[in-house]
């Protein structure tokens, strides 16, 4: 039988390697995981309790809230916000910073507190991402200029994963571990050690719905995706949830690609760098796999601001790279090997009715 290790050890027993570590660090990881288990709590209720739809309040970013974003984001405050390891926190769903009442810490702490919650009332799955710096500013609360620093700084980041099972997968730049949550004892325990995503797979994860909005590199990616030639795997499966966590954690376990790319109505895109893209692209990398706006690595890009919006390419490495060709206009559709018998066959139907 295999032994059993929960977080906490998998966390302590990572630190233990630095012989520099004072602990402090994994207490930051068992704070967030505290967090997520009182956001599980209330996210596996959410038929039975009333906190199902919308609170009727349009959030920092024009975007309306559900009651369970708001609950989901004071789980984290209250539950981090107290413990003094933080120096600043900040939140997809609060306009400003969040200053912690002892704010003496080392560390920030970004997230996304309820990943995908337009799915919440159909009972599909949703997660929560989070991302921790080192601050930078030295004395004082934590400041701004502490949350804007470029993904490559994380020193750790993860997400939980609301599913058919319950599942925290994080980083601290030393491989992604899975642990699945084991309700009977309250623990979340290892199940995906050291996860490696594969080099390319089947799957594509967009919001095809928005294709007349796309530039016409994606559209013909999308177009390349769905030709058929066996060397290469194609045609792709599609598959999206409209929950980045859930699309992402997908692909990362079974390869493929998601792109939420710049559209003509979204020239910057959607997803948010600091909450979304840069603790995913630091998972991402980690597993072996790749993350870019099209053009730029995720991780080397600096915020200008708290709730920056950014295209994501994210997924398999050699999906994204292809992705990014024809995003950039370097690649150009091939011709649909399929098609081409077929038009000659239409050709020489119609040359013998003319003959006739
Ligand atoms: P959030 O629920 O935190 O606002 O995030 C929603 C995001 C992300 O989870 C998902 O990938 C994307 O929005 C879906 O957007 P579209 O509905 O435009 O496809
Ligand atoms: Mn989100
Ligand atoms: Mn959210």
């Amino acid at each position: 039988m295999s032994e059993l290790i929960t977080i906490e050890r998998h966390i302590l027993e990572q630190q233990r390697r630095f012989p520099s570590a004072t602990g402090e660090f994994s207490q930051l990881l068992a704070d967030v995981t505290f967090a997520a288990k009182l956001v599980r709590a209330e996210v596996i209720r959410a038929g039975l309790v009333d906190v199902l739809g919308s609170a009727g309040i349009i959030n920092t970013q024009g975007e309306e809230q559900k009651k369970l974003d708001q609950s989901a984001n004071e789980k984290f405050i209250k539950a981090i916000g107290h413990h003094g390891r933080f120096a600043v926190m900040a939140s997809e769903e609060n306009e400003d910073i969040i200053t912690p009442p002892d704010s003496s810490g080392k560390y920030v702490l970004l997230f996304d507190p309820l990943d995908g919650s337009s799915n919440i009332d159909a009972n599909a799955t949703v997660g929560s991402i989070f991302s921790i710096y080192r601050r930078k500013s030295t004395s004082g609360a934590g400041t701004v200029q502490d949350c804007l620093q470029k993904g490559s700084e994380q020193v750790a980041a993860g997400y939980v994963i609301f599913g058919s099972s319950v599942m925290l997968v994080y980083t601290t730049g030393q491989g992604v571990h899975g642990f699945t949550y084991d309700p009977t004892i309250g623990e979340f325990l290892l199940s995906h050690e050291n996860i490696q995503t594969p080099k390319r797979g089947k799957i594509y994860s967009m919001n095809e719905g928005y294709y007349r909005y796309f530039f016409d590199g994606i559209k013909k990616y999308i177009k390349y995706l769905q030709q058929e030639d066996k060397a290469s795997g194609r045609p792709y499966s599609a598959r999206y949830i409209g929950s980045l966590v859930a699309d992402f954690h997908r692909n990362l376990l079974y390869g493929g690609v998601f792109i939420y790319p710049r559209t003509k109505k979204a020239p910057e895109g959607k997803l948010r760098l600091l909450y979304e893209a840069n603790p995913l692209a630091f998972i991402c990398e980690q597993a072996g796999g790749r993350a870019t706006d099209g053009y730029t690595r995720i991780m080397d890009i600096v915020p200008e601001k708290l709730h920056q919006r950014i295209p994501l390419f994210i997924g398999s490495e050699e999906d994204v790279r292809i992705a990014e060709e024809f995003e950039q206009g370097l690649r150009e559709l091939e011709h649909d090997r399929e098609l081409i018998p077929n038009m000659l066959a239409e050709v020489a139907r119609a040359e013998k009715t003319l003959v006739k």
